[in-house]
């Protein structure tokens, strides 16, 4: 309005003055992914770092004479002075039987069937399948004689028996034990 600034000089200075904010904020985009960068390292770290399974079980080992589930005064916490999630359970799942586990959000059934699975080791307590302590044969074998799909899996197209035995046509023929099914990282 002082007439310092030429029209032409406006119609100049708008373009530069576009650039200048376009940069800055892209420059400051840049900044917050270089501070996540680190954040996704660290999510790495836990994964690198983390020690392989201690899998000293037979490296063979013939298919469990039957599918008793044994769990016999199981212990576990998620580490030193945190609570008790299970203190000493026991119980038996006989061949053939289904079994629902029911109870309130967070009493501890995920950890029950994860520490079953061979996911989690348990403080104190036994688990038998088919006679089989799973502490001795080892997460391979266990692996190998279980399926899973646990609540946060993502299932493939397919039933659940499918997704269950990763599409083996055989995995009921127990002999040949076709059930090689584990589901994802069970
Ligand atoms: N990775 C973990 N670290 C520490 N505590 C956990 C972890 N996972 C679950 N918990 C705690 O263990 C308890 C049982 O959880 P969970 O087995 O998931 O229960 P549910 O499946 O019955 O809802 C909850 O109090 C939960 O906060
Ligand atoms: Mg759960």
């Amino acid at each position: 309005m002082d007439s310092v600034f030429s029209v032409g000089m406006l119609i100049a200075y708008l373009p530069y003055k576009d650039q200048f904010a376009a940069r800055a904020s892209a420059l400051i985009d840049r900044w917050m992914e270089f501070r996540m960068l680190r954040l996704h390292g660290e999510r790495l770290t836990d994964i690198v770092l983390c020690p392989p399974d201690d899998d000293r079980g037979p490296a063979e080992l013939p298919p469990p004479p039957d599918t008793r589930i044994e769990v016999e005064n199981l212990s576990f916490r998620y580490g030193e002075g945190e609570p008790w999630v299970l203190s000493e359970c026991s119980f038996t799942v006989e061949p053939g039987e289904s079994v629902a586990l029911v109870g309130a959000s967070g009493c501890g059934k995920t950890t029950l069937v994860k520490i079953m699975l061979g996911l989690l080791r348990p403080t104190t307590g036994t688990i038998r399948v088919g006679g089989y302590d799973l502490r001795k044969v080892g997460p391979r074998n266990v692996r190998a004689i279980v399926g899973a799909v646990m609540q946060d899996d993502q299932l493939f197209a397919g039933s659940l028996a499918d997704n269950i035995s990763f599409f083996d046509p055989h995995y009921d023929q127990g002999a040949d034990r076709g059930g090689r099914a584990a589901g994802r990282g069970a």
